[in-house]
């Protein structure tokens, strides 16, 4: 394989499509380069190291200086947030991990995400109510953009009238995320810093009110429930909802957009859905397999020397897990290549897997199930305006940065 095969993964010339490089990087199961990180592109070895105790999250075991992780960007900001669950080893993760699960999942919470099912429909049904002209719509900025954004407002406890302000933090750090050759990057580092510290001094704000006068959403509960853990510093509440801030954020949106271009591609499927709302099960898990928003995990070190099919990957090495890689791996799917939401077995990687897989996966499961569905029975005959669409030039958060879309009209 040729030196620059990471490079090409990288340039921007290849985000519409970067599956044959994949498929050249699955030749060579353990990839390394020079200083370059280790890259793992194969199902089952991807797998078995997300769960094994010898690799580490925490960036401070690596030897050489961390390649940026998107996902846990918020770490890496000077406004100086105590590292993210995202980014800790045990026992510091189980213990920040379980206590966030508390108000979110089972056994404490179990009805939690459910019970959002009715005000994620009105989010989604006001969003395609607003959309004016049917002759251009752009699906990115009208629809996936603000949908996760004004959900995690609405699981935080963010007050109504302060949703707007929140978004357009919100939106300022997921453009940080997505690194621009364009711009002039120390002011861009400024405005990011200026957002994220705005947002920081809000939560703050917003914790210290929970605590005195707790409300039945997530932040009173982080602020306040006590379990066999203690209760939560307001530094680690702060980094906690930054966290589900920003790993719910552009994910979602590029799930949702991802999803919309896919069934725009295969107009069989879309018009299934159109009559089966049912259909959005394994439409979605099948999407997350076939084009994940993580495409990957660029933030792993090694304990220890450790040996993977003969090679030895040494103590402090620095690995990538190319999740979108593994999820087309022959050895364990069937005609990779084909989007096919009828195959029976779908475990993908595109939420990770092991200690540290997505915790806001069963809420992403249902935000993309609903809107998907709502957009093939509301949108009557859509079609695509460009494809492929202009991308993000983001490679490991990977999606369309726009999505134009056309369509006859809006069903009620
Ligand atoms: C389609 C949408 C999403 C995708 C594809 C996705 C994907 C992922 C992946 C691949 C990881 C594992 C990262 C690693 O192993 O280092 C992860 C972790 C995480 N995700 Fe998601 N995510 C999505 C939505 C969400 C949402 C909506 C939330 C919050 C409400 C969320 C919260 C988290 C958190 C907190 C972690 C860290 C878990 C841990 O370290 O224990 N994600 N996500």
């Amino acid at each position: 394989m040729t030196e620059a095969i990471l490079r090409q993964i990288i340039n921007y010339a290849h985000r519409a499509d970067p599956y044959p490089l994949y498929e050249e990087l699955r030749k060579t199961p353990v990839y390394h380069d020079a200083d370059g990180p280790f890259v793992l592109s194969r199902y089952y070895d991807i797998q078995s190291l997300l769960h094994d105790p010898r690799i580490s999250s925490d960036a401070r075991n690596l030897k050489t200086p961390a390649t940026a992780n998107p996902l846990a960007a918020e770490a890496d900001d000077e406004t100086a947030l105590p590292p993210s669950f995202l980014r800790l080893d045990p026992p510091e993760h189980d213990r920040l991990r379980r206590m966030t699960n508390r108000p979110f999942g089972p056994p404490h919470s179990p009805r939690r995400v459910h019970e959002m099912h009715g005000e994620l429909k009105d989010i989604v049904s006001g969003l395609i109510d607003g959309i004016d002209n049917p002759d251009r719509i752009d699906l990115v900025d009208q629809f996936s953009y603000p949908f996760p954004v004004t959900v995690i407002c609405r699981l935080l406890g963010v007050p109504r009238e302060d949703e707007a302000r929140f978004h357009s933090w919100a939106d300022t750090i997921a453009a940080s995320l997505d690194p621009d050759p364009g711009a002039d990057t120390d002011e861009r580092a400024k405005v990011s810093h200026n957002a994220r510290t705005e947002l920081g001094m809000y939560l703050a704000g917003l914790i210290e009110e929970r605590r005195k006068k707790p409300g039945a959403d997530m932040l009173s509960q982080l602020s306040t429930a006590g379990g066999p853990d203690g209760v939560m510093t307001t530094m680690e509440v702060l980094s906690t909802a930054a966290l589900l801030l920003i790993a719910g954020h552009e994910t979602t949106v590029n799930l949702i957009t991802n999803g919309m271009l896919t069934l725009l591609r295969n107009p069989d499927v879309l018009e299934r859905l159109r009559k089966d709302p049912n259909l959005a099960v394994p439409v979605v898990e099948e999407l997350l397999r076939f084009e994940p928003p993580v495409q990957l995990v660029p933030q792993r070190t090694t304990l220890t020397d450790i040996e993977v099919r003969g090679v030895t990957i040494p103590k402090g090495a620095s690995l990538w897990l190319v999740l979108a890689a593994g999820n087309r791996d022959p050895d364990r799917f069937e005609d990779p290549d084909r989007f096919d939401p009828d195959r029976g077995d779908i475990q993908h990687l595109g939420f990770g897997s092991g200690i540290h897989s997505c915790f806001g996966a069963p809420l992403a499961r249902l935000e993309a199930q609903l809107a998907l569905s709502e957009l093939a029975r509301r949108l009557e005959n859509p079609r695509l305006l460009e494809d492929p669409p202009p991308y993000r030039q983001n490679a490991v958060l990977r999606g369309p940065r726009h999505l134009p879309i056309a369509c006859d009209g809006i069903r009620p």
